[in-house]
């Protein structure tokens, strides 16, 4: 089964194409293509990503994606555009202009480009529904359905974390052009830490497709806490890259962050504390007038790096041990963060050796295509008709 996945959930616009044979016990994969157009140096600008910029380069974007993806799968040789896209057959251009009736630019870029090409050799269109900003998720959405439509394809609705999740079935140190895989052997239930820049979760698979969440962030998001820091110390969007940078030059122990929650006797998260906590210490710095030079930046960014990843290792240990797992994984942008990569496996080791631990190619941890049109192939019976499928900017992994 050949799947092509789209994401757009956020700041990257992303496509990929995948090949899967085998079983579902045994599935192996191809990779045939893996697009990734990051927003990221326009939303730095703002400190932040701002929706509507990120449908706008969404729109801009997904067409050109689309094609490099589908020609380094090698599944189409882009003919050349259409000059009066008129010319397309009337009943065909009217369902497409209303499908992307919120997305006027996407059409104007698709309708030349894509509308006559015949359908490419694929079985199914995944794409991520949610959660994510929500006029962000709808441009790729209603570019699945529009392709959907003009090909004749089943459209898979993905829920985005589930992607992040699934990043953890391939080898961790998968990059392209290794494309070929087989799916990592793990052992039902399992438990993963989605950290990323919208999400804390502690999630409780139990099998493909079937979700528990075991406890949730209650304010900020582990990524966002990260970002935030960043800004506080002067460094830029997004944080976790350049805090985690940094941190490795500073002093973990050096300041004592509180560790919120880390006794509270459940699986939920807080960082907004923390967060307050690390303002105060920068301004308690500045008002004494002593030097905050690049050595007490380090010790910030390394003591704040130690608070959240003692948190996050203690609590899915804990969960890990509560529930039995067999395997623990984690997903999300967070989880390229060395620090946390690394403690969660000594403290696994040390506590409850018998879990299967399964981590992330680091190429594989921000978000990206490859990821959704997995989750897709897992949850193929979910796939509808192009008129069904809708954005969820609120969608839960166990709703
Ligand atoms: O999953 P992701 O790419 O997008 C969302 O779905 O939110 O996660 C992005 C988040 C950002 O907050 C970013 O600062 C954080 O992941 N991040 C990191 C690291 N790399 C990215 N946080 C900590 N350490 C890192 N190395
Ligand atoms: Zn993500």
């Amino acid at each position: 089964m050949r799947i092509l996945g789209i994401e757009t959930s956020c700041d990257e616009t992303a496509v990929a194409v995948i090949d899967v044979t085998g079983s579902r016990a045994r599935p192996r994969v191809r990779v045939l293509a893996n697009i990734v157009a990051s927003q990221v140096k326009l939303h730095a600008k703002y400190g932040g990503v701002v929706p509507h910029l990120a449908k706008r380069e969404h729109q801009h974007n997904l067409v050109s994606a689309l094609l490099m993806a589908l020609k380094e799968a090698k599944l189409q040789n882009p003919k050349s555009e259409i000059r009066n896209p008129k010319q397309i057959q009337n009943p065909k251009f009217k369902i497409l202009n209303s499908i992307l009736a919120r997305e006027p630019d996407l059409f104007a870029r698709m309708v030349p480009r894509i509308a006559e090409f015949p359908p490419p050799k694929i079985d199914a269109i995944a794409v991520t529904v949610g959660p994510g900003l929500a006029p962000a998720l709808w441009v790729g959405v209603n570019f699945g359905r529009a392709l959907a439509y003009l090909w004749g394809k089943p459209l898979i609705p993905v829920n985005h974390l589930e992607g992040h999740v699934y990043t953890n079935l391939l080898p961790a140190n998968w990059k392209m052009p290794n494309a070929k895989f087989q799916i990592s052997d793990f052992e039902f239930p399992a438990l993963c830490l989605i950290v990323s820049g919208g999400h804390t979760e502690l999630v409780l698979m139990r099998r493909y497709g079937d979700y528990r969440v075991l406890g949730e962030t209650l304010d900020d998001a582990a990524g966002e806490a990260f970002d935030k820091v960043a800004k506080m110390l002067g460094l830029g969007f997004p944080g976790g890259p350049v805090v985690s940078r940094l941190a490795e030059r500073g002093n973990p122990q050096a300041i004592p962050f509180p560790r919120p929650m880390l006794r509270a006797n459940d699986f939920n998260f807080s960082f907004s504390g923390l967060k307050t906590a690390v303002l105060y210490k920068i301004h308690d710095r500045g008002n004494r007038a002593t030097k905050f030079g690049a050595r007490e930046k380090a010790d910030v960014a390394a003591s704040f790096e130690q608070a959240v990843a003692d948190v996050l290792v203690a609590k899915t240990v804990r969960a890990a041990r509560q529930h039995r797992v067999k395997t623990v994984m984690i997903g999300g942008g967070v989880a390229a963060n060395k620090r946390l990569r690394a403690q969660l496996g000594i403290a696994l080791q040390q506590q409850y050796a018998s879990a299967q631990y399964l981590v992330p190619s680091p190429q594989l941890t921000g978000d990206n295509a490859l990821m959704i049109a997995l989750a897709g192939w897992f949850s193929r019976n979910k796939k509808s008709a192009w008129r069904s499928i809708q954005a969820d900017a609120n969608l839960r992994l166990d709703g």
